[in-house]
């Protein structure tokens, strides 16, 4: 069920009491405090579990709330702006004297999205000001895409009335918006999402470099914490494998497998069967449903079908492979 205008004016109240709350937004659900409440992002930090090095994005209702975060809102950011939101795009800037410090990580920069979800636009508009908004998971693990996941991932903290879930429903895109940094000489893709980085530099008008691999965690300041290795990772162990190879897995694993699939001929012998979508956009937004549901199923491993690549959503498939290789990636 979707929250109606009492539930948010609850979540404005709670926000402004300096607690948490939980929200939807098209990608995933975040994990919500005011930007300018130092402690209350302390809390958010806290609650996830996430290295105080890794900057919170700030979410705005729109690019005249954008402006006031940032001393240089510039031609660049505003064009990114008007093409793609409110939507999964966040563009890093300068920070501005009104962002804390914390919230950037100790960072010069701040990265702000416009979600394109009714229900925490209104939510933002209410209370005026921007929300942080890290995904709403313990740090390292998968990103929910619904309410009841965001309740199994922090079920003690609602109970005390440490955090309040918004229900908005399902999320549409289903992983987490393309990050572009607009601060630098040329702008850079940090991380890829739904929005290509073809459609970014075509919105720009100029190259856009799209940054590849892993940031080593031990290096310092992170660029960008999503490019961890493990990360948007299941508890069970998971691996990716090309559908030639899994019918061979299974049957010398010994162990109880949930199987991540596009929809083939045959029944695979497995305890938990997932069929995926075979489109990128339909893939993408069953992506962490599936790999929660395998996660749960009581099963030692997870193989995931690896999925196409190239096409006409090559970028899609593109930001999917990014997932699930840091999903399947060895833990730290
Ligand atoms: O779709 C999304 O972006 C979701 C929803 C809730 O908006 N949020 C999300 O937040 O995925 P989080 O904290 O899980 O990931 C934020 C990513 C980090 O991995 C990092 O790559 C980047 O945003 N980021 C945030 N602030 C940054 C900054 N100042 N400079 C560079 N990258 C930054
Ligand atoms: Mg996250």
């Amino acid at each position: 069920m979707s929250a109606g205008p009492e539930e948010i004016a609850r979540a404005v109240a709670q926000l402004r009491e300096g607690r948490l709350v939980a929200f939807p937004t098209e990608t995933v659900y975040g994990l919500g405090a005011l930007a300018t409440d130092e402690r209350a992002v302390g809390r958010v930090f806290a609650m996830k579990g996430r290295p105080p090095g890794n900057p919170l994005i700030v979410h705005v209702s729109g690019e005249e709330m954008a402006r006031t975060l940032t001393p240089r809102w510039t031609e660049r950011a505003s064009r990114l702006a008007n093409a793609f939101w409110p939507g999964p795009l966040t563009i890093v800037v300068e920070r501005g004297q009104r962002v804390p410090s914390v919230v950037s990580g100790g960072g010069p920069t701040v990265a702000v999205r416009c979600p394109a979800h009714p229900l925490t636009l209104a939510l933002i508009e209410m209370v005026g000001e921007g929300i942080v908004g890290p995904s709403a998971n313990r740090s390292g693990f998968l990103s929910p895409t619904s309410a009841a996941h965001v309740e199994d991932e922090f079920r003690e903290e609602i109970e005390r009335g440490d955090l309040m879930v918004l229900d908005g429903g399902a999320c549409r895109a289903g992983i987490e918006s393309t990050v572009v940094s607009v601060v630098g000489e040329s702008p850079e893709v940090l991380r890829p999402g739904v929005i290509g980085a073809s459609e970014v530099a075509r919105a720009l008008g100029c190259d856009v470099r799209e940054r590849r691999g892993s940031d080593d965690p031990a290096a310092g300041p992170m660029a960008s914490p999503g490019r961890m290795e493990s990360h948007y990772a299941p508890r069970t162990r998971a691996v990716l494998l090309p559908r030639e190879q899994i019918g061979r897995a299974i049957e010398e694993s010994g162990v109880p497998i949930a199987l991540v699939a596009i929809a083939g001929p045959g029944r695979p012998r497995v305890h938990t069967h997932i069929e995926m979508p075979g489109d990128a956009i339909g893939y993408a937004s069953s992506l962490y449903r599936a790999l929660r549901e395998a996660d749960a199923s009581g099963v030692e491993l997870i193989i995931i079908e690896r999925p196409p690549t190239g096409g006409t959503d090559a970028e899609i498939w593109a930001a999917i492979h990014d997932r699930l290789a840091r999903a399947t990636a060895p833990r730290v």
